[in-house]
């Protein structure tokens, strides 16, 4: 299952533990307003929050999901700041028994917002004391064994859950169904992106001219944590040739030794291609198969890489697998073969 702690500092698409600690906190917006973009997502929930308060009751249940990297946890926070509450934090596979979550169920304060990342990972036993827990604030309890078992009900103090996934599709229908606000997190455009990169900027001090924020933001795969990890390293670039401001031609310099491409592409998802083009006749090939193929963990690029793919045109899952288009081929300079031609007709004729 895909994990961010397993990535190494290498990877570009994914947050490794050090500058998530050291830089993150500047660069997360703190209130609604800071929040760039997901314009339509933002208003609902400023009205479902304001409302939440004037009740003066606890905010429904929350269910955030979109590849990583576009903002979940970020909203989560300022939902709880704009509720004026306090958050705590967990995630799916952090909590390994139904105890561990009971202890932090009844920890939470009336109000609170208790953020599970990951939360399609949540192991059955733990789901289902969630089940309860969400619908009616109680805690369901199963004290002793066999047939002397009885189930004892605890009162919770109303809290307002908020689950992020990057897999709606895993989530339990009785789990999904119990939250009330469920929010799909859209990819950034260009232009949300370059503000996104101004404002990172500013808030670690860096001079940036605005065509090379440019330059990093549409090529950030519309995702706002490449767009920030891309302009630390350019910093880094620019800082090593001793500029005071960031240059275009510093972007496009530090992007190309990066091996980011025009588009935004990198090393994993060209060979991607590659091997989706030139070992598979453009596909149908099964997502296991490419994996092994590249060397790359199957969830990996399920979560990280065919986002962006699917979102360009490049490659299309059927069911028999994953298949290269015309715009793909395009992008690598290659041709579809006989082969990879008639697949592409016989998609679009089943599509
Ligand atoms: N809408 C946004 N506006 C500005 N910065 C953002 C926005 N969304 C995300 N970010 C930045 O992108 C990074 C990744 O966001 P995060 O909330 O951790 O994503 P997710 O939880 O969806 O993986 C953070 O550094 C955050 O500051
Ligand atoms: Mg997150």
């Amino acid at each position: 299952m895909f994990d961010e702690e397993e990535y190494g500092e290498e990877n570009l698409l994914v947050s490794t533990k050090t500058e998530y600690d050291a830089e993150e906190n500047v660069l997360r917006p703190k209130t609604m307003g800071d929040y760039v973009g997901q314009q339509k997502v933002k208003e609902n929930l400023s009205v479902y929050i304001a409302a939440a308060k004037a009740r003066g009751e606890a905010l429904d249940h929350v269910l955030l999901y979109g590849p990583p990297g576009l903002g979940k946890t970020t909203l989560s926070h300022i939902i709880a700041n704009e509720l004026g509450v306090s958050i705590k934090l967990t995630s799916g596979p952090a909590i390994e028994r139904s105890g561990d979550l009971a202890a932090i169920l009844t920890n939470l304060n009336e109000g609170d917002v208790l953020f599970i990342d990951e939360i399609h990972r949540l192991n059955r036993s733990v789901e289902e004391i969630l089940y309860s827990a969400m619908e009616d604030y109680a805690l369901d309890i199963i004290v002793g064994k066999g047939p002397s078992a009885r189930n004892i009900r605890f009162a919770l103090k109303k809290f307002t859950l908020i689950g992020a996934t990057t897999r709606v599709g895993m989530l339990a229908a009785p789990l999904r169904d119990r939250f009330g606000i469920i929010n799909r997190l859209e990819m950034y455009t260009p232009n949300e992106l370059r503000d996104i990169v101004t404002r990172s900027a500013r808030a670690l001090e860096i001079a940036i001219a605005d065509d090379a924020a440019w330059e990093i933001a549409r090529r950030s795969r519309g995702t706002p944590r490449i767009a920030n990890r891309l302009l630390k390293r350019v910093r880094d670039f620019s800082l090593v040739k001793g500029n005071v401001e960031i240059t275009r031609e510093d972007a496009r310099f530090a992007l190309s030794r990066l091996e980011i491409d025009e588009l935004g592409l990198d090393e994993t998802d060209r060979s991607l291609l590659r091997a989706l083009i030139e070992k598979f006749g453009g596909g149908p090939t099964g997502l296991e198969t490419l994996a092994a193929t590249i060397n790359e963990d199957a969830n990996t690029i399920e979560d990280v890489y065919e986002p962006y793919l699917l979102q360009l045109g490049f490659i299309a899952r059927t069911p028999r697998g994953r298949i290269c288009l015309k715009d793909g081929y395009a992008h690598m300079g290659l041709q579809p073969g006989i082969k990879a031609r008639k697949q592409i007709s016989l998609f679009e004729s089943d599509d």
